[in-house]
């Protein structure tokens, strides 16, 4: 605090306002930081869930249009038609979205622990979740943030149990399944599923590292606005400072200095009507005081 008090004026109202622009900077940048946060995820979680539904309605439009249309077909022909099985045409519909480049990297998948087709199986990540899903029934729904090798993700988990009788037709035993689905899917996988059972996780995955990086061009924008409003008042600060206040002290120090070395004709000229001129005109009325004294000396001794 001594060398502080010892510091000159401006190099004092300096320290003082870098100061504020360093906290206001900091505080600014953590605010925001919060914002962004939230918003980012109100963002990604907006699109997963858009998506999630939207997945929801393919699955309905299968087994409500698609299968019926299908069923003498599908009861007769030697190959299974997938196409009648609403995980399929999610899956495939999602599919077609991922061809646009800015889709590439989302992703939907019925992640099952013992699935009829391969790419349905669940990986580790996918697993743990399902199983999260089985412990606890009351569990509908799970969302959150993932890392992998292709960046940050926002997923949406949904349970997916076996709630029809009907799904077992085909998901019991590869003896009760029709040929055709046996022939096309072979007898080893997506079999000995249970009615109520929960057999997959109904994920949405939302990649998030584009809108970070939206957000954090933001926020360097904004923290840069607002260091240069700052910047820009310390310069006219600086500049008011020293043509108000430093340079016409300087000047009276100086005039008060060959005052007192006896030049008593000197005059104080500053008009303003601040402080400062208030000052100067004090000083003026000292000098003239001085003026007379001396004088009176002066007379008292002839
Ligand atoms: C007519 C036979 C059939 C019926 C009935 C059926 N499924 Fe499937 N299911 C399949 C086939 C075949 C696949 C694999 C489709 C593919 O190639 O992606 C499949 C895939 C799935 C998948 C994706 C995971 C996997 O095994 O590849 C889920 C989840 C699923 N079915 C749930 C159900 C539910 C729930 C029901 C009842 C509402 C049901 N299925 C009824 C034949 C059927």
């Amino acid at each position: 605090m001594l060398a502080f008090k010892n510091l000159k004026l401006g190099t004092k109202l300096n320290l003082i306002l870098i100061s504020i622009l360093i906290s206001a900077i900091a505080a600014c940048g953590i605010f925001l930081s919060r914002i962004l946060e939230t918003k980012i995820e109100q963002e990604v979680a907006d699109k997963a869930f858009l998506i999630i539904e939207t997945m929801n309605s393919v699955r309905n439009y299968t087994s409500s249009q698609v299968k019926p249309e299908l069923a003498s077909r599908l009861a007769s022909e030697e190959y299974f038609i997938p196409e009648t099985v609403p995980a399929y045409s999610a899956r495939e519909v999602f599919e077609g979205l991922r061809k646009q480049p800015e889709y590439q990297n989302f992703l939907y998948k019925e992640a099952t622990l013992n699935p009829t087709n391969p790419r349905d199986k669940a990986d580790q990540f996918e697993t743990e979740i399902t199983q999260r899903f089985r412990q606890n029934e009351q569990l509908k729904e799970k969302t959150g943030f993932r890392t992998d090798g292709n960046g940050k993700f926002y997923y949406i988990a949904r349970p997916l149990a076996i709630k029809k009788a009907s799904c077992l037709e085909c998901h019991d035993t590869p003896e009760r399944a029709p040929a055709n689905l046996v022939s096309t899917y072979g007898s080893e996988h997506g079999f000995g599923w249970k009615l109520n059972e929960i057999v997959a996780s109904q994920i949405v995955s939302v990649p998030a590292r584009n809108v970070y990086q939206a957000a954090r061009q933001l926020q360097l924008s904004v923290l840069s606005i607002v260091g240069m409003i700052f910047l820009i008042a310390i310069a006219l600060i600086n500049l008011f400072l020293k043509s108000a206040i430093i340079q016409p002290v300087k000047k009276m120090a100086l005039l008060s200095n060959k005052i007192s070395t006896g030049d008593l004709d000197l005059q104080f000229n500053h008009n303003s009507k601040d402080e400062i001129g208030s000052l100067a005109k004090s000083l003026n009325r000292m000098v003239e005081s001085l003026k007379m004294a001396l004088q009176m000396i002066e007379e008292e001794e002839d």
